[in-house]
């Protein structure tokens, strides 16, 4: 069954209600593993085949039938999203399939151009390349809302067998699409983040669809405690910094645990967070000074908001501190000073401290809107049921500058107030069924970062906060081979997916240009299925 769909998408855009105005929810619920977006060029061309013809531009949707449900075709389908170019095209060339993830794909479309890995590698090989949006986000929508039934059909197998269902029926919309179904050219599949770990789950799943994967920061190995987030920040960060910041946590967690109510309040008002009744809720939001790490990349430059926060610890009256920091004291009232001044407003804006950063009301509305188009409510099931990925501080025996005070518990309680009786079971129960998120059943399906499958490519960056859960992480034991190689460069999450950053960082266009020069071998060996 060959379905071709070359009909813009506005023609079917789903009615998508309007956003409720009290549909605030904590500032953490909007933490996503989320792509960084290619800098667009200032002039977008008209994109023209090799011969001459101008094709669609690069933001044209198309639509492809996509089973509701892979376990039940009876179902029907709905319309997914996608994004397609064949510029690079010549007959024989692969198919560059990208999975950008836990987002709105509009806006990604720069991820067909060869601003990107993709379009490098099409460039290289005569390929084409698509993007498909994963279900439940931006616009593809097997169900008209994102209640806890409608999301029964939202979880990692069901993503895995839309990437398979596309490849083995999309009647892509170029001269002979119809043509190029999996078998019949070779796919490469493409992804950074949770659609890298994808990639390796569907080539391990089902392993003779694709023939080739790039997986960019790949987050392969769920983890329920996933204290690690922190621990390339830890690393990476300025010595006086992080020496500093690990003082005033381990204060901080000493005062919290002491149960002396005056001490307790005196710390909160230290940063202006005395209105914050619990105690978690507070540790949690001085992990929200780390997060801003993510969005550096090899050309971010100086001045990031995250440098902001360490000079702002770290140089009292125009003096820089040495390797050991201030000290404590110092280091608490400046971090405190630092919060009232700018950094509560930055992130809060006018809203009280409880709406902004207290997760424990869950009678606030937030917490059951159920309209489409909330990539993190649909992220958000993804990791009450299947991941974890809760930010957290590390064990007792090991440096942290994330509190010890947040545990799996303080999310998990949060998936039960979004997510009612949606969850058997949970990590925090004693009940003696599988434990929901079920991380340990992910990684035994999908082999975390064991997986044995051949003609993958890791490409990993050491300052990447999410890399603990992938194949680079310290407690992994696989490094790879030359059937699987694991490539690592000083850059960030996903960087090497954009030549920009290439350019930025030698050890990046390194990768980039040896990943290239694997996929040219491979394809060379491909031969069509008979
Ligand atoms: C040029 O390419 C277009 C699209 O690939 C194709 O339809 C057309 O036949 C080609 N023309 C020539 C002269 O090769
Ligand atoms: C990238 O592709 C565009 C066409 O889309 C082309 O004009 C440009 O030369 C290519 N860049 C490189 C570095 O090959
Ligand atoms: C604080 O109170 C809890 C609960 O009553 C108790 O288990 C803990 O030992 C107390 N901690 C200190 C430092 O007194
Ligand atoms: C100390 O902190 C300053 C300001 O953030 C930073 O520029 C410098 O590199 C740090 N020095 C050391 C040795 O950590
Ligand atoms: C997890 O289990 C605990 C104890 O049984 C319960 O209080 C909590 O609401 C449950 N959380 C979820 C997400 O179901
Ligand atoms: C990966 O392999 C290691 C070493 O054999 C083992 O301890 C671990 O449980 C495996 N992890 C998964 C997800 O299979």
């Amino acid at each position: 069954m060959l379905l071709l769909h070359f009909v813009p998408l506005l023609l079917f855009f789903h009615a998508v209600s309007s956003r409720p105005s009290r549909a605030k929810g904590p500032a953490h619920s909007r933490r996503k593993p989320s792509l960084p977006h290619v800098q667009r060029p200032t002039e977008v061309l008209p994109v023209v085949s090799r011969n001459g013809t101008q094709l669609p531009p690069y933001d044209y949707s198309y639509v492809f039938q996509q089973l509701i449900d892979h376990n039940n075709p009876s179902l029907g389908t709905f319309r997914q999203r996608y994004w397609h170019t064949y510029e690079f095209y010549e007959s024989g060339g692969p198919i560059i399939l990208f999975m950008p993830g836990e987002t709105d794909a509009d806006g990604y479309y720069d991820y067909l151009t060869n601003a990107t890995i993709n379009g490098q590698i099409a460039q290289k090989l005569n390929g084409a390349t698509v993007i498909l949006e994963h279900r439940f986000f931006g616009n593809s929508n097997p169900m008209p809302d994102l209640s806890v039934q409608s999301l029964r059909v939202h979880t990692v197998q069901q993503a895995i067998d839309d990437l398979v269902y596309f490849a083995q029926n999309v009647n892509l919309p170029m001269p002979g699409g119809d043509q190029l179904a999996t078998g019949k050219a070779p796919w490469i599949l493409t992804g950074g983040s949770y659609g890298g770990a994808l990639v390796s789950y569907t080539m391990s799943d089902q392993p003779d669809v694709f023939y080739s994967g790039y997986a960019s920061s790949a987050v392969v190995e769920a983890t329920v405690d996933f204290w690690g987030y922190f621990e390339p920040i830890r690393q990476a960060m300025p010595a006086n910094c992080s020496a500093d910041i690990e003082a005033v946590i381990a204060h901080v967690d000493t005062v919290l645990t002491s149960n002396n109510t005056a001490q307790i309040n005196t710390l909160k008002s230290t940063f202006g967070l005395q209105g914050l009744a619990h105690n978690d809720d507070f540790a949690a939001a001085l992990q929200e000074n780390f997060l801003s790490w993510q969005a550096l990349q090899p050309n971010s430059g100086p001045g990031g908001d995250f440098y902001e926060f360490c000079d702002a610890l770290e140089i009292k009256n125009g003096v820089s501190a040495g390797p050991s920091g201030w000290g404590l004291d110092n280091a608490l009232q400046a971090w405190g000073n630092y919060w009232k001044s700018k950094y509560y407003s930055d992130i809060c804006g006018d809203d009280d401290v409880e709406t902004c950063l207290g997760t424990y009301d869950a009678t606030n509305p937030f917490w059951s809107y159920d309209y489409l188009g909330q990539t993190d409510r649909a992220w958000n099931w993804l990791l009450c049921n299947e991941f974890g990925f809760y930010f957290d501080g590390a064990p007792a025996n090991h440096p942290t500058v994330a509190s010890r005070l947040v545990t799996p518990a303080w999310g998990e309680r949060q998936c039960g107030y979004r997510f009612p009786g949606a969850f058997t079971s949970n990590i925090t129960s004693s009940a003696a069924v599988e434990p929901v998120p079920d991380a340990r059943g992910v990684n035994s399906a999908y082999k975390g970062w064991n997986t044995t499958t051949e003609r993958l490519v890791f490409a990993n960056g050491i300052n990447d906060p999410w890399r603990e859960a992938t194949v680079a992480a310290d407690g992994s034991t696989n490094i790879g081979s030359d059937m699987q190689p694991h490539l690592l460069s000083d850059g960030f999450h996903c960087s090497d997916l954009l030549v920009d950053q290439g350019e930025a960082s030698a050890k990046v266009k390194s990768v980039q240009g040896t990943a290239l020069t694997y996929f040219e071998k491979w394809h060379a060996e491909w031969t069509p299925s008979a």
